[in-house]
């Protein structure tokens, strides 16, 4: 039987209030979503304040500062705070982005801090990207070659190698796909969009020679079809990419060859 309300145990509760503003400083307020597996207890939303003056500009500044001083408990991944390693994307104010280049400042009022939406949940802002990942895998990202490897290197034109510009920047950060609707709904048999650009990326080199066993594999009602043009995947690219435009490209490319 279809269950129209929310299972008692994915409810959301308020939870605890840490370090209210004390003394003089510039205080803001952070919202964060926190689970813990190894409880019985329901996700809830814990407040924390943070002096400004004593932190730095983004995001990933406060929750380190929060972890550090404030409760040790609270979980996120992070790395390399440059916005290079993809690790540290959540769902901030409302948007899926990287909180190692979003500003505290861009930001109105109490920042909102959630796990990327619609994947399990490890625990507090750390999702389990494995079907993620394993998209990744499934496209193959490598090169692939039938003739004899040359003596040292494959070489590329330079109007080749600008093809693959837009494309080959991509952290992986999962953003895009956590943010697109028929991803959430179908995301067992739907690529999405991180998954496809790399696709696309692949499907475009001109030193790759097995185009057409990529597009066979892309050549799905759900693989690639179910991108539906929606455009939230551009949209909350952190790094500026066109996940979308690398689609469209694919379906094309897919059509062309049956002419
Ligand atoms: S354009 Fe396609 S991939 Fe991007 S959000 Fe929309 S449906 Fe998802
Ligand atoms: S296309 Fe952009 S949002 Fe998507 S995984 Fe790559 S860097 Fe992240
Ligand atoms: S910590 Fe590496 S992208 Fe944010």
């Amino acid at each position: 039987m279809v269950e129209l309300a929310l299972p008692k145990n994915s409810k959301i509760s308020e939870g605890k209030t840490w370090n209210e503003p004390e003394g003089k400083g510039t205080w803001r307020e952070f919202r964060v979503y926190r689970w813990n597996p190894d409880d019985t207890e329901n996700p809830r939303i814990d407040t924390y304040s943070v002096n400004l003056d004593e932190c730095g500009p983004m995001v990933l500044d406060a929750l380190i500062k929060i972890k550090n001083e404030i409760d040790s408990t609270l979980t996120f991944r992070r790395s390399c705070r440059e916005g290079i390693c993809g690790s540290c994307a959540m769902n901030i104010d409302g948007t899926n982005t990287l909180a190692c280049t979003q500003g505290m400042d861009e930001i109105k009022g109490t920042v909102k801090i959630y796990p990327l939406p619609h994947q399990p949940v490890v625990k507090d802002l750390v999702p389990d990207l494995t079907n993620f990942y394993a998209q990744h895998r499934a496209i193959e990202p490598w090169l692939q070659t039938e003739t004899t490897p040359p003596p040292s290197e494959w070489r590329q034109s330079r109007e080749d190698r600008e093809k693959l510009d837009g494309l080959y920047e991509c952290i992986l950060c999962a953003c895009c796909s956590t943010s697109c609707p028929s991803y959430w709904w179908n995301s067992d048999r739907y690529l999405g969009p991180a998954a496809l650009l790399q696709a696309y990326r692949w499907v475009i080199d001109s030193r790759d020679e097995e185009t057409g066993k990529r597009l066979d594999f892309l050549e799905d009602p759900f693989r690639l079809y179910r991108c539906h043009t929606i455009l939230n995947c551009t949209k909350s690219c952190p790094k500026g990419l066109n996940p979308a435009k690398a689609i469209a490209e694919l379906k094309k490319k897919t059509v062309e060859r049956r002419f």
